[in-house]
């Protein structure tokens, strides 16, 4: 998982890169272990620079960076997954091919065979490891040395035919074409986000951006557009004196499979102050909590009596969770109170490596506010229990600081299966639901009870937080096993 951004400025006077730059605010939280920036001039010229860490670390070292990356047009990749190595960091730059680059949120499923075929059909040019390579090499395969605008856009529609072809899984991407502009796309079934904003200048020039969540559009002042629809891609030339003003190209290149975004960014993995494909996180993760609530009603009435009567307060995981738990507390009108103080210079723990660093960062992230669980029956309200390593140390922090009895409910349901699309969740063994009734969860976590929001109650909380479009069907297999990628490969 992680995140992307693209922009082409109407102007050419000024430089795209302090605008790429200033995503990392809005946009970090999608992946704090590197990042890299490509930027372009009209004469071709690319520059890039890319590093290990935080943005302030890769990018903060000195004005010399900035005066480097030159060029009206460039995108940024803020990724996770473990990806240290220097030579996966991305955007990947093919430099034997004039500087073509991309950035790609996303997993593929067939890699392996992907890669024999385009050993087989020797497009393996740059050697490539990751997903991300692969996708630029079979965008490659079709590659023409650049002679006009209309050439390259010829080109990269054939390419990206054979990406639709071969490729199996999620992608959304920016593509970086040195001496022509951007072209965002994004798979047959929509699985990842990206969103086309603008921002349209004084002299009617207008600034294009591509982003992984409105919300680093709309802080940068730009006005979301539209999403890049499945199996299409827009093109944005760069801007020149005759053609300042609106100059993308929509083209559907494949017909869509399905519309099915990763519901995952609902639940936890994007901010509350995005829309993404036309769906209020805010007001998703409130409907998540209505449904929580109403759960809780009617589960723990049916088995023990009046006992949701007992709990004394909700209180939330910060800070995903905040909204969710936000909406249970009114809904069972119960007090919301903040038992958990979240150290904020600690990153997420599923993201981490190995288990050791996990269970060492969870122990420092949160700290607990005694009287807020002092003789207090609470229910806590996380957004998901993936390994279960978090729950587990908040349940006993809950109790050391003097918790009677702790109910823990998550906004999403059990999770039992493997995110196939990038986020690198765990092997299904070491998921805790994985195998596990709810009673066994519970124990397991050391709770007094454990709930968890249903899949159809997630599904219509997405669904009635839709703002626009028509998105009525989520990549889900993370909790049912079933994914919207199998058996769609265009390729037999
Ligand atoms: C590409 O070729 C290199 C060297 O032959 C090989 O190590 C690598 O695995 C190949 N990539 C793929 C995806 O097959
Ligand atoms: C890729 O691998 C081949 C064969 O192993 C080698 O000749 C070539 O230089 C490598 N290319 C790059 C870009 O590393
Ligand atoms: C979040 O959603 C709720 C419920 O729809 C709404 O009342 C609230 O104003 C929203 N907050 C923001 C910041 O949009």
């Amino acid at each position: 998982m992680c995140g992307i951004v693209g922009v082409s400025l109407g102007s050419l006077q000024y430089d795209a890169y302090s605008d790429l730059l200033e995503t990392a605010a809005f946009l970090q939280h999608r992946g704090q272990d590197a990042c890299g920036i490509i930027c372009g001039t009209e004469d071709g010229t690319a520059s890039f620079h890319r590093g290990a860490g935080l943005v302030n670390e890769v990018f903060g070292k000195g004005s010399h960076v900035a005066s480097h990356l030159q060029g009206s047009f460039g995108i940024v990749r803020y990724p996770t997954n473990g990806e240290y190595n220097k030579v996966q960091i991305q955007p990947i730059i093919d430099k034997s091919r004039g500087n073509i680059a991309i950035a790609h949120n996303g997993n593929l499923e067939n890699s392996r065979a992907l890669g024999t075929y385009l050993t087989s059909i020797g497009q393996n040019q740059s050697n490539c490891t990751s997903d991300s390579g692969l996708i630029l090499e079979t965008l490659l395969s079709k590659y023409h040395p650049p002679s006009e605008m209309s050439s390259v856009e010829s080109w990269i529609m054939l390419g990206l035919e054979q990406v639709y072809l071969r490729c199996v899984g999620s992608f959304a991407c920016v593509l970086f074409i040195p001496g022509y502009g951007l072209v965002a796309f994004r798979d047959a079934n929509g699985i990842k986000p990206v969103i086309m904003a603008e921002r349209i200048l004084d002299h009617g020039e207008v600034d294009y951006m591509f982003a992984s969540e409105s919300v680093a559009c709309t802080s940068l002042g730009y006005t979301p557009v539209r999403d890049v629809r499945p199996g299409e891609a827009i093109f944005v030339p760069y801007a020149s004196a005759c053609r300042p003003q609106h100059r993308c190209i929509i083209r559907q290149v494949v017909p869509q499979l399905s519309y099915s975004p990763d519901i995952f960014e609902y639940v936890y993995f994007a901010r509350a102050d995005s829309v993404i494909d036309g769906i209020s996180v805010n007001r998703s993760r409130r409907f998540m909590g209505k449904a929580l609530a109403q759960t809780l009603i009617n589960e723990i009435t049916a088995k023990d009596g009046c006992v949701h009567e007992e709990i004394d307060c909700v209180i939330p995981v910060p800070e995903t969770s905040l909204t969710c738990a936000l909406a249970v507390s009114q809904y069972l009108h119960k007090p919301l109170a903040f038992g958990f103080v979240r150290n904020r210079f600690i990153f997420r723990t599923f993201l981490l490596p190995t288990q050791k660093q996990r269970t060492k960062a969870v122990a420092s992230k949160l700290s607990t506010v005694r009287e807020e669980f002092e003789g207090r029956n609470v229910l806590i309200i996380d957004d998901s229990i993936v390994r279960g390593t978090t729950a587990i140390q908040i349940v006993k922090m809950a109790r050391e600081a003097g918790a009677k009895k702790v109910y823990f409910a998550s906004g999403s349901p059990a999770i039992r299966f493997k995110h196939i699309h990038g986020i690198d969740l765990a092997d299904e063994s070491r998921l805790i639901a994985h195998g596990r009734s709810n009673l066994q969860i519970s124990e397991a976590l050391g709770a007094d009870g454990v709930f968890y929001l249903s899949l159809d109650a997630l599904i219509d909380s997405c669904i009635s937080a839709r703002r626009y479009g028509d998105v009525s069907s989520f990549e889900v297999g993370i909790f049912n096993g079933v994914y919207s990628t199998r058996g769609s490969c265009l390729a037999k």
